[in-house]
């Protein structure tokens, strides 16, 4: 599993990382850290915890087979 991350589309909410901060770092100004990782092993859930958690809907997670599990609606 992935997750890639819009940052352009970032306001800073920060939920993200109140939801599961390894996983999601903020840089000094509160906006999300970084573009995209591989969710380690038993992380699955955090990251789309995380990625549920954005009132943007600029996380993406993608499946091991490539779908877009989140956000429901819109692809990347
Ligand atoms: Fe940014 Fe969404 Fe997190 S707006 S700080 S990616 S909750």
């Amino acid at each position: 599993m992935k997750v890639r991350i819009d940052k352009s589309g970032c306001v800073g909410n920060a939920r993200c990382a109140a939801v599961a901060d390894a996983l999601f770092p903020l840089d000094d100004d509160g906006y999300i850290a970084i573009e995209a990782f591989d969710v380690p092993a038993g992380q699955e859930k955090a990251a789309k915890n995380g990625a549920r958690s954005c009132p943007e809907r600029i996380i993406f997670v993608e499946e091991d087979d490539g779908t877009i599990s989140w956000p429901p609606t819109k692809r990347a």
